[in-house]
């Protein structure tokens, strides 16, 4: 562990939270309840000022897939770094990394039916970016009144306009209205609460599929460029819809003549336990926004995945009209592409699909378990890889949320007992990096149960 210097760790704690103006929480709640603050990371553990090592069951944030101590990854960034530090990739520019980053991507998703790749600087990127040539291919396409964008409620699609647009939650949109025009929502596959009460996943999965067939209909099919969603909705609270939904969208969306765009930002690169969340569907979709484990967290990174039919449309365009006004100084970004070249190996090396399958039906079975002792866990989801929550609710009879103090002290005592983990809302979130083995499985999930039970 490395040695602590008492005088930078005061100011640290003194500072903490003032400064920073943290994503996703309230700057008043940030300084009532101060942010544990990390400092180093190995393996599968964090450790913070204080020297408490915890298994991080968050991963990051969804994208430390490989751990904290990928040296190929962090060897492949200092020698970019010292080769070329950066470099635009803007017309008439390219890099060596770049280029070898692309072809390795669009291997990948090959089986995807990807064929092209867009970089990005991250998920909230590749979401606008797909956004954006979807409606650009339709105009590429003599189809200029294809604008509007469908998704479902609950879906998390990063937080730029466009993406807070299509995202399917309050807590993201609420405060900044007025969101992008054309957007419209349709209900969550969510057995757990639905607008259909119905709880069979496979029922539920038709009923939002007649509620995507309706929307279409009234908007006119004429006039919606894309559906987007994640498969497998992430940070709406792990919502793994039935087997039959994602094909279904992709049916709908072809026999209207509309763009079906992946959201696998979080289900990319094997967190469900399929080397990507379409894969494990059996579905093909237009294009796929990806992120995160790409560089497993290292490098900031992202990008957009397109498939032959949009790159046949744009290469095939000679009227201008395909040309892209759109990409990020970071697009290509060599010490990224650096990165994410040696994370794709290693990601391939260790296999960590096969881990992730594994290693979560075991979080899932263990959480399960939890919820026949604890009335607090109205409903755990999850099941393919490692991605799994629990919602807590107050009365398992009425499904009201839980208190927020409470949810806080869920997360607090599981720290303080061996596992970060996230509480996001009611929902407890779980997405350790890919590589967690079996005893650090039952670390987390008893670290969970005593989060559980301090709060009950
Ligand atoms: C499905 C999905 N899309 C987009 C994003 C946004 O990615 P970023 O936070 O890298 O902008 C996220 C982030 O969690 C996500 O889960």
């Amino acid at each position: 562990m490395p040695e602590s210097n008492s005088f930078d760790d005061n100011f640290l704690r003194e500072m903490n939270a003032r400064q920073v103006w943290h994503p996703m929480a309230h700057p008043a709640e940030s300084q009532a309840n101060l942010p544990v603050i990390l400092k180093s990371g190995h393996g599968v553990r964090v450790t913070d000022i204080d020297g408490h090592e915890v298994i991080d069951a968050v991963g990051g944030l969804w994208n430390v897939n490989l751990g904290y101590s990928c040296e190929p990854v962090k060897q492949a960034i200092a020698d970019q770094l010292a080769e070329l530090p950066y470099a635009n990739i803007f017309r008439g520019v390219s890099n060596d990394k770049v280029i070898r980053l692309a072809h390795e991507v669009v291997d990948f998703f090959a089986p995807d039916g990807m064929a092209r790749a867009f970089f990005t600087s991250g998920g909230s990127d590749s979401v606008e970016t797909a956004l954006r040539l979807a409606r650009q291919y339709h105009k590429v396409n003599g189809e200029p009144s294809r604008t509007k964008f469908l998704s479902l409620k609950k879906g998390y699609h990063g937080t730029h306009f466009g993406g807070a647009s299509v995202n399917g939650n309050a807590n993201f949109r609420t405060q900044y209205e007025p969101l992008l025009a054309g957007c419209f929502h349709i209900p969550a596959p969510y057995t757990y609460r639905n607008p259909f009460n119905q709880t069979d996943p496979a029922q539920l999965a038709k009923s939002c599929i007649a509620a995507l067939e309706d929307e279409i209909r009234f908007q006119g099919p004429g006039t919606i460029a894309a559906f987007i969603m994640e498969p497998i909705l992430g940070a709406g609270g792990v919502i793994p819809p039935h087997e039959s939904f994602m094909p279904m969208v992709r049916e709908v969306c072809d026999r209207h003549g509309i763009l079906l765009i992946a959201d696998e930002v979080i289900t990319g690169f094997g967190r469900t336990g399929a080397w990507s969340g379409s894969r494990l569907w059996g579905v093909q979709p237009d294009m796929m926004c990806i992120a995160k484990a790409i560089t497993s967290g290292y490098f900031p990174l992202g990008a957009t995945m397109i498939n032959d039919r949009i790159a046949d449309a744009f290469e095939a365009d000679s009227s201008g009209t395909a040309a892209i006004g759109h990409g990020y100084t970071y697009s290509g970004h060599p010490v990224g592409a650096a990165a994410a070249l040696a994370a794709l190996a290693e990601t391939r090396r260790l296999d960590v699909v096969g881990n992730a399958a594994a290693r979560g039906t075991q979080l899932f079975d263990g959480m399960r378990a939890l919820a026949d002792q604890y009335e607090m866990i109205g409903d755990v989801r999850g099941g393919h890889g490692l991605m799994a929550a629990m919602e807590l609710v107050s009365d398992r009879d009425t499904k009201a949320p839980v208190d927020g103090k409470l949810a806080i002290k869920v997360q607090k005592t599981a720290y303080e007992a061996g596992a970060l983990i996230r509480v996001s809302g009611p929902n407890m979130i779980i997405s350790p990096s890919l590589i967690i083995d079996e005893a650090d499985i039952d670390t987390v999930l008893s670290a969970i149960e005593a989060g559980v039970k301090a709060a009950s």
